[in-house]
């Protein structure tokens, strides 16, 4: 599998010939000025939550791909009212076999209401299951002892995505115990830095992960890495 980072919550993981995108918030982030929205690939696009850090460019990356749309039956409501006809909707503890493989919408202890205002549902963590390795992206979320019933249906985690930021989600501490709930000793860490709340101090967030023999993995903006 590719993980590319592009910045706050928003990556593509390309597995089985298949391109997801994640949360795509990149216009009105300046970390990400780098990036050029209108290039970037996705076969699927997957929305965690309403809130605009994880949903502005969404639309405008939905209609020029055509990519399918996985989010909350809310969210997949509104997208439709802006014109995207190609979404599915999902709510929590639901699995879809998709053709790159499986999802599980699962819990996210957050709020969500949609740029426009509107309610955006319930806030959401994914778990993938694909023949190149199993997956969680646990969104905008607080530790929470739900994380402890994914192991027991997905087995095997190859890497896990969590924000580290704290203040509006986990930060390093729960994060770790976050991993640990899920059994994954390889973490992708998200949701930081883009404002002033949310800025870590890199080497030690690492340095704390590796004193519980985890990895934290922090990627460049517009990097790409083998996992
Ligand atoms: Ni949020
Ligand atoms: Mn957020």
């Amino acid at each position: 599998m590719k993980f590319t980072y592009f910045g706050h919550a928003c990556f593509g993981i390309e597995v089985n010939g298949y391109y997801l995108l994640f949360d795509p918030f990149i216009t009105d982030n300046e970390l990400a000025s780098e990036i050029n929205v209108d290039e970037i690939e996705a076969d699927f696009i997957f929305l965690s939550h309403g809130h605009f850090d994880h949903v502005a460019d969404a639309v405008r990356i939905a209609k020029r791909t055509e990519a399918t749309v996985v989010a909350n039956f809310e969210i997949y409501s509104w997208l439709g009212k802006q014109g995207v006809e190609n979404a599915h909707p999902m709510n929590h503890g639901g699995t879809w076999k998709f053709d790159f493989g499986s999802v599980k919408m699962v819990n996210a202890v957050h709020s969500s209401e949609l740029p426009d205002g509107s309610y955006g549902g319930n806030p959401a963590g994914f778990v993938f299951t694909t023949s190149e390795g199993n997956f969680y992206y646990a969104g905008d979320t607080a530790l929470h002892m739900d994380m402890k019933l994914i192991p027991l249906t997905s087995k095997d985690l190859h890497f896990c995505i969590l924000p580290i930021g704290d203040n509006f989600t986990m930060g390093i501490n729960d994060a770790i115990l976050a991993a640990e709930f899920v059994k994954c000793d390889r973490v992708i860490g998200v949701h930081y830095d883009t404002f002033g709340f949310i800025k870590i101090d890199h080497k030690e967030a690492m340095k704390s992960f590796s004193k519980h023999d985890k990895e934290l993995m922090l990627p460049s903006i517009g990097k790409t890495i083998e996992l």
